[in-house]
This record gives C-alpha cells, sequence and structure tokens, in this order.
C-alpha cells in the first residue's frame, strides 16, 4: 500500500492508502504483496472491457508500432484510423457518418460540445451556445466537462471558470418516476434562456458513476425527441462507458427511441491497451461543415494515432470474433438477477439495477427504506475499503450536495469475465455490504 507521506506521486486523496498493483490477468488482478482481486470495474474506470493480459491486443500494438507508432493527423493520415472509423460508423447507429478521434472521455465530451456549437455556427445560427443536461451526471474533469454537470461538489472550486450551462433533476423513482416531472423542467429552462440559443441537449443515455445503470423513462426520451424537432437543438449522448457493447449492444442509443446527433465514446474503445476516444456523428451534422467553412481544425497531438487506432481496430474484431456484446445482452440480466438474489433482505438495499454488464446498487437509510444514508456515515468509503478487504474491487459514489443521490455502488466486469468469477464477485460483494450494513444498522440504533 502505498501512503501520500511515501510517494511523489500526488495523489486523488491523500487519507488512502493505494495498493500497488502489478499484474492482471483476465477479471483479476495482483498486487505487489501477492493478493489478488476479482476487477468487477473493468480496470477500476470500467476502461478495461476485454480484461487483463490479452495477448492479441497487445500483438496488435505491438506490430503497428514497429511499422510506425505515430504520425500526427492534422496534415497525414494512416491506415488504421481510416479503417477504424469506417468499422465504427458501420457498428454506430444508423445516419452516422463522420469520426473525429481524441484520446479520452472528457476530451471526446469537449469535442462534441464544440461539434455542436460549430454545427449552428455554419448554419449560420450563431446565437446558440448554451447546452441543457441532467444535473446528476459526470462527464469529465476538464472545465468544459464539468461546466456539464450540475453537481456544485464537483464543481468547487472552479465555479468561476464554468460556463454557465443549464441542468434539470434526474427523473429517478424518487423524484419523477414518470418522467413528465423533468420535460416540464427541460420546457422551464428552454423558456427561461430561450430556445433559439440552446445549441445542445447532452447526457449519458444510461449513466455510469452518477447513477450507475439509471436511464431515464421511456416518456422521457419521447419528449425529448419532441422538443428537438420543435426548437433546433442538437442532441449528445455521452457514451464514454456504454459505447462499445457495455449495455449489451454498440451503442446504449440502439436501445433508446430517438438517435441522437453526436456520440461521445472512449473506454472502450482502447479497452484499457490504449487511450483513444471518438466523436461520431450523423451526416446532417458533417453537412454543415461540408456546405460550410469545410474546416473542423482543433485537435490533440494523439488523435487518431496509428498505435491507438490499431489497438481499437483488434477490439473490435475481439468484440465480434468473441462474441461478447451478444454474451453480455444475454448475461447481463442473469447477473442482476444474481447480484439482486444475493443482496435480497438487507434494508440498505433499496434497488440493483442493469443494463449488461453495468449495474448498479442503490443504498438507503434502512430506517425508512427510502430517505439516504447520513453522508457521515460514509458508506460509499466503507463498502470500497471492506470490498477491497474482501478482494473484489467495486466503485461506490457518496451523496452528493445537490441531493439528487446518495450512497451507490458501481459494478462493471469485464466481458470476458468466466461464470465462476462471475459468481464469486457476486459471493465477495454480498458479503461486503451485509458486514457493512450490519454495521450502519447497530450504529442508526
Ligand atoms: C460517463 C463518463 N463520461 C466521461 C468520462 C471521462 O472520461 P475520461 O476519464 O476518459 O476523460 C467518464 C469517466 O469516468 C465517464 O464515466
Amino acid at each position: 500500500m502505498v501512503a501520500s507521506n511515501a510517494t511523489h506521486v500526488f495523489p486523488l486523496e491523500l487519507d488512502r492508502r493505494y495498493p500497488v498493483v502489478v499484474s492482471g490477468d483476465g477479471a483479476w488482478v495482483e498486487d505487489s504483496t501477492g493478493k489478488r482481486y476479482l476487477d468487477a470495474m473493468s480496470g477500476g474506470s470500467m476502461a478495461a472491457t476485454l480484461g487483463h493480459g490479452r495477448r492479441d491486443i497487445i500483438g496488435a500494438a505491438a506490430e503497428q508500432a514497429s511499422r510506425l507508432s505515430y504520425v500526427h493527423n492534422e496534415r497525414l493520415t494512416n491506415p488504421p484510423r481510416e479503417q477504424l472509423a469506417a468499422e465504427l460508423v458501420e457498428v454506430a447507429p444508423p445516419g452516422m457518418t463522420r469520426v473525429r478521434f481524441v484520446t479520452g472521455g472528457a476530451e471526446a465530451n469537449e469535442m462534441a460540445i464544440q461539434m455542436a456549437r460549430a454545427y449552428h455556427v455554419e448554419r449560420g445560427d450563431p446565437k446558440r451556445w448554451q447546452v441543457i443536461s441532467p444535473a446528476q451526471a459526470y462527464h469529465g474533469p476538464t472545465m468544459a466537462t464539468l461546466g456539464l454537470t450540475g453537481r456544485p461538489g464537483l464543481q468547487a472550486p472552479f465555479g468561476p471558470y464554468m460556463p454557465a450551462h443549464r441542468h434539470i433533476p434526474p427523473s429517478t423513482w424518487r423524484f419523477d418516476p414518470s418522467g413528465e416531472a423533468a420535460l416540464a423542467a427541460l420546457d422551464q429552462v428552454l423558456d427561461e434562456v430561450g430556445p433559439e440559443n440552446v445549441s445542445a441537449y447532452f447526457c449519458e443515455p444510461i449513466s455510469a458513476a452518477a447513477l450507475p445503470a439509471y436511464t431515464p423513462p421511456l416518456r422521457f426520451w419521447q419528449g425529448l425527441a419532441e422538443r428537438r424537432d420543435r426548437h433546433g437543438f442538437l442532441i449528445c449522448y455521452d457514451e464514454v462507458v456504454t459505447g462499445l457493447g457495455r449495455s449489451g449492444q454498440w451503442f446504449a442509443a440502439e436501445k433508446l427511441p430517438l438517435v441522437p446527433d453526436i456520440i461521445a465514446t472512449a473506454k472502450g474503445l482502447g479497452a484499457g491497451y490504449a487511450a483513444i476516444g471518438a466523436v461520431i456523428c450523423t451526416d446532417h451534422v458533417y453537412q454543415a461543415f461540408a456546405k460550410g467553412s469545410r474546416r473542423f481544425t482543433l485537435g490533440h497531438t494523439w488523435d487518431g494515432a496509428p498505435m491507438s487506432c490499431a489497438v481499437g481496430l483488434k477490439v473490435l474484431e475481439v468484440l465480434r470474433s468473441e462474441q461478447l456484446i451478444e454474451g453480455v445482452r444475454a448475461g447481463g440480466p442473469r447477473l442482476r438477477d444474481e447480484l439482486s438474489a444475493a443482496l435480497a433482505g438487507i434494508p440498505m438495499v433499496r434497488e440493483v439495477r442493469g443494463h449488461g454488464f453495468l449495474l448498479g446498487v442503490e443504498y438507503v437509510d434502512p430506517r425508512d427504506g427510502k430517505s439516504f444514508l447520513p453522508p457521515t456515515l460514509g458508506v460509499a468509503r466503507r463498502i470500497d475499503l471492506t470490498a477491497m478487504e474482501m478482494g473484489v474491487i467495486v466503485y461506490s459514489t457518496m451523496p452528493t450536495r445537490d441531493g439528487f443521490a446518495g450512497d451507490q455502488t458501481l459494478f462493471a466486469p469485464p466481458f470476458t469475465t468466466p461464470d465462476d468469477d462471475l459468481g464469486e464477485m457476486v459471493v465477495r460483494f454480498a458479503k461486503t455490504v451485509r458486514a457493512v450494513a450490519g454495521s450502519v444498522e447497530r450504529e442508526l440504533r
């Protein structure tokens, strides 16, 4: 374990002790003391969708690197970049025709914000800049992406840099089970800012860490599509987590009754073997540039580099040849049922949600079965630390200051996890939750 007083690394949390992970194989990782952990979080961030130690992907990276590892994308292109764009368009929702590569999730979202704004400018509608998004979300740590969440705890102390984007409450069972209140909130915001000033509605189609495995009710999506038609803003999906199979489809967008204008994706595209993300847009977005200035020029040094794109190509090949997305689609509901059964009867567990291999557990105060747990109990932190002791890696989030979410755990194993390992993850996690719930109940008595 590395503590902040024994390292030159500037860690994220100075009071946390970090296990030093030295190797990984499938759904397991091992630390420097020889302790092994089941990785129910795909590398901790949901990126390692294909598990650890994949020789085929490492081989594809090595082969490409030995031929050509790097060239920049501004004046040059390369075969893996060209081919990966073509293959992504094939698996993306209908009508999506163009791909811009970036190197991660926040960059993909930033690029999507810029693309949406530039689209309107190209069409002679330069007033449109404002983005509306659900308050309870996470889109990345950069200034523009932090501006997309409505979570004061994340934005502090960077408030002075935040663009004044607007937010609506999430339509969860607690606040708005039908989705109508979120639509009314959207209408109110559109009214207040003037729909003619709105560039885009930006959201995760299925939430990741912010509200694990939550998606608004069907009525919300239908109403959102109606408002897009009426007011002319774009819809951008943050599929940084859900893209490339996590929800049991290539993109979560396939499950919803509207095709977004822009999709930002990242983690599963590199599967933990390369830093790569992508922004995929519909032809009508592209045509605004094609018929307009014919330029959309900002980008980063590593965008579309041959080696990262070669990894992306291999990832797509593995997803297809091993039928992993079909496996996630069939195995996800089974896993959710197993998790539900293992957590049954724990009064602190209110809900187990799931879409493919993206699962979420929501905790409540066991005294009434519905209020958020008191934040002072630190339940999220206790769950993660206890899980770590039990040798399973999960990721829990604390109650948010805006009052939209309480303690929750995200459970998102690699798609390649064998059934035995999935079963053992569930057993270790259920033991963890029972242990923490037991002590919480005693403390609340
Ligand atoms: C839904 C979502 N969007 C965006 C991001 C940011 O991605 P990155 O960390 O690659 O910048 C994350 C990261 O966890 C995420 O979960």
